[in-house]
């Protein structure tokens, strides 16, 4: 089976004073999440399309859905958890507890508030994922990247040619993602903000798809200004 997993359970602290949890604010008049959501309901390989949510915004996902695409049985809204990882996780559970794990299944995991992915970057994810089990998209960084220690001095400039910026869909191996992530201790479970770096801290390959500039994940009021003009110049072409 091919799943989608699309993770709507955060806050958006840094969108600052909104009233509501920035992957349910209004895009052209549709909230961001349901943009997302339908890109992956065009792609027909996906038997089912997970949404994870706040509990407490269970009910308005579910609304929203059914006001703004319909019932639709690909789609389940399941409850998130505490960080990113742990709501991937809880959307797995929901997978294992409905239909078991099999060994070639693969979920393909996306931020609920980047709306502009395309058609190739999902169907490249499924086609990596089935090759090689674990997939990031990425574009090449065309900033230089500067690491700082102690957040005053600078302690690296990694050369620019091999720095890449990582975006969504990440995509797994189901089962093989979930073995890693059960490896893990608590402490490293609580640093450890990205599912593809499950992988690779393990010494797993993970291949990169190529993303897009334009798939950026709305995290400020800037983003969101920038994602409203994307918008308007795609309606006005
Ligand atoms: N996410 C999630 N479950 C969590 C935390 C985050 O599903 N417990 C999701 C968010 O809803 C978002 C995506 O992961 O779609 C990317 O995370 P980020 O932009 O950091 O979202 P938030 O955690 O909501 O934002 P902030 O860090 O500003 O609070």
């Amino acid at each position: 089976m091919i799943y989608a997993e699309i993770l709507a359970g955060g806050k958006g602290s840094r969108m600052g004073n909104v009233n509501m949890p920035k992957q349910f604010l209004p895009l052209n008049n549709r909230p961001i999440i349901i943009h997302t959501v339908e890109k992956f309901m065009l792609n027909g390989r996906f038997d089912k399309i997970i949404i994870v949510s706040p509990k407490e915004w269970l009910n308005h996902t579910r609304d929203i859905l059914k006001k703004f695409i319909g019932d639709n049985d690909r789609l389940v809204v399941v409850e998130g958890g505490s960080d990113r990882n742990e709501s991937i996780m809880s959307g797995i559970k929901y997978i294992e507890n409905e239909f078991g794990l099999n060994d070639d299944d693969i979920i393909v995991t996306h931020d609920s508030v980047r709306p502009f992915l395309t058609h190739r970057i999902i169907e490249e994810n499924i086609n990596a994922a089935m090759e090689y089990d674990a997939v990031d998209t990425v574009i090449t960084a065309v900033d230089t990247i500067i690491e700082s220690d102690d957040s005053e001095f600078i302690s690296d400039i990694p050369v620019r040619d091999k720095m890449y910026q990582g975006q969504t869909p990440q995509s797994f191996r189901i089962k093989k993602l979930v073995s890693l992530y059960e490896q893990l201790s608590p402490e490293q479970k609580a640093i450890l903000t990205d599912a593809c770096k499950i992988c690779s801290i393990a010494g797993e390959k993970v291949k990169m798809v190529k993303g897009e500039v334009f798939n950026i994940k709305v995290t400020t009021p800037y983003d969101l200004k920038v994602a409203n003009a994307i918008l308007q110049e795609r309606i006005s072409q």
